[in-house]
């Protein structure tokens, strides 16, 4: 079966068994199946869960079970005059959510629309844009053992976020299915986030002094669409890399030799915006065969041609993380899951 159409970087790659589960009971008989094969068939079979496809790079065939997680359903609970409980079943493409939570006046997840991608695989890297994280509304999640076949509930804590981190990208790796997520939206004292610069220019731009939700949202979508590129038409998912975080004493010395370095302070630490370091050693816009560095934001590694292969796309993202470490002696860590 390919792939193709199951990944936002529209990379050829085939899956050997692929599987496509609508609701919990057929994402069970799925895996109660695959038991079964591997009793008779010792020789491990390797599984892959896809959900928006919108994370991950494809760099050859996959010779194991792909199963597509199409759980659809969003239910909601009142808990007090100023907080719903929405709940979320993975399969929901997250935009729609943020859409249907807009229209119905929840606010908090505002500041992450039009991030691609499912319900489901948001609390695995955090997803974050904006001045917000999930981690800001996230309650809890549903979860399936691989191993056992239960059902678990996992709540905030337990899901140990971190800037694009969580248990699932950690000790919980490859050992979860997430079922569904529940987020905690205001529905009367919306907490407006218009930190984020770029926020306050397109609000500013579009004359709005007191921002609703609404408002907020269609900002963000607004900057998004100006920069990032649409995956339904250039291939790509979102930042390839993570901004690095670097010693203090490290970033003064480059500050020395780069005054203009944009920089984040988080303590101790200094965070670095990849995609200046990646414009500065040269990427910016720049193509090799199929492949290119999009040209308004360095971060996002792009199938310019619709014809790049997924192991193309990653010599590239090397050359990339090779000349940053270079010129600057930071190692760039990959935030796209490689399969
Ligand atoms: N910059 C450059 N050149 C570039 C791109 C960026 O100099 O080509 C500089 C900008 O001038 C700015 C800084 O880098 O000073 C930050 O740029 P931007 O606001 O575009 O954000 P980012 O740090 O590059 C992160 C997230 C994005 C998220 C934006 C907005 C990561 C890895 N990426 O990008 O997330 O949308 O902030 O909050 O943290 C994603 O994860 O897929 C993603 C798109």
């Amino acid at each position: 079966v390919s792939l193709k159409p199951f990944n936002t970087f529209g990379v050829e790659a085939n899956a050997k068994y692929f599987a496509l589960a609508n609701n919990e009971e057929e994402l069970l008989a799925v895996l109660n199946q695959y038991k079964n094969l591997h009793r008779e068939n010792p020789q491990k079979l390797p599984l892959l869960f896809l959900g928006g496809g919108s994370n991950i790079l494809l760099t050859k065939d996959f010779d194991g079970l792909v199963i597509k997680l199409n759980l659809k359903g969003i239910s909601e609970e009142m808990m007090s005059e100023d907080e719903v409980l929405v709940t979320a079943k993975a399969g929901e493409n997250w935009h729609r959510f943020v859409l249907y939570c807009l229209d119905k006046n929840y606010g908090g997840l505002e500041n992450l629309s039009l991030i691609p991608g499912n319900v489901g695989t948001s609390p695995m890297q955090n997803i974050g844009a904006y001045g917000t994280e999930i981690k800001d509304t996230f309650v809890g999640c549903k979860v399936l053992d691989l191993e056992s076949l239960e059902i678990e509930n996992f709540d905030k804590e337990q899901c140990r976020f971190g800037y694009r981190d969580s248990i699932f990208k950690q000790e919980g790796k490859g050992k979860y299915v997430i079922l569904e997520v529940t987020f905690a939206l205001t529905t009367k004292k919306h907490k407006i986030k218009t930190d984020y610069g770029a926020i306050k220019d397109e609000l500013e731009k579009m004359d709005i002094q007191n921002p609703t939700i609404k408002d907020v949202s269609n900002a963000v979508i607004a900057i998004r669409q100006s920069k990032l590129p649409d995956p339904k038409v250039t291939g790509n998912a979102g930042s390839f890399f993570k901004n690095p975080t670097i010693p203090k004493s490290h970033f003064d010395k480059l500050q020395q030799k780069f005054p203009d370095i944009h920089f984040y302070p988080t303590g101790e630490m200094v965070k670095v915006p990849a995609g200046w370091l990646i414009e500065q050693c040269g990427w910016k816009g720049r193509q090799i065969g199929n492949v290119a560095s999009h040209k308004l934001q360095s971060l996002v590694i792009i199938n310019a041609t619709g014809n790049a292969s997924g192991k193309e796309i990653f010599d590239f993202s090397t050359e990339i993380i090779n000349s940053v470490k270079e010129k600057f002696g930071i190692e760039l860590e990959r935030e796209v899951n490689i399969i």
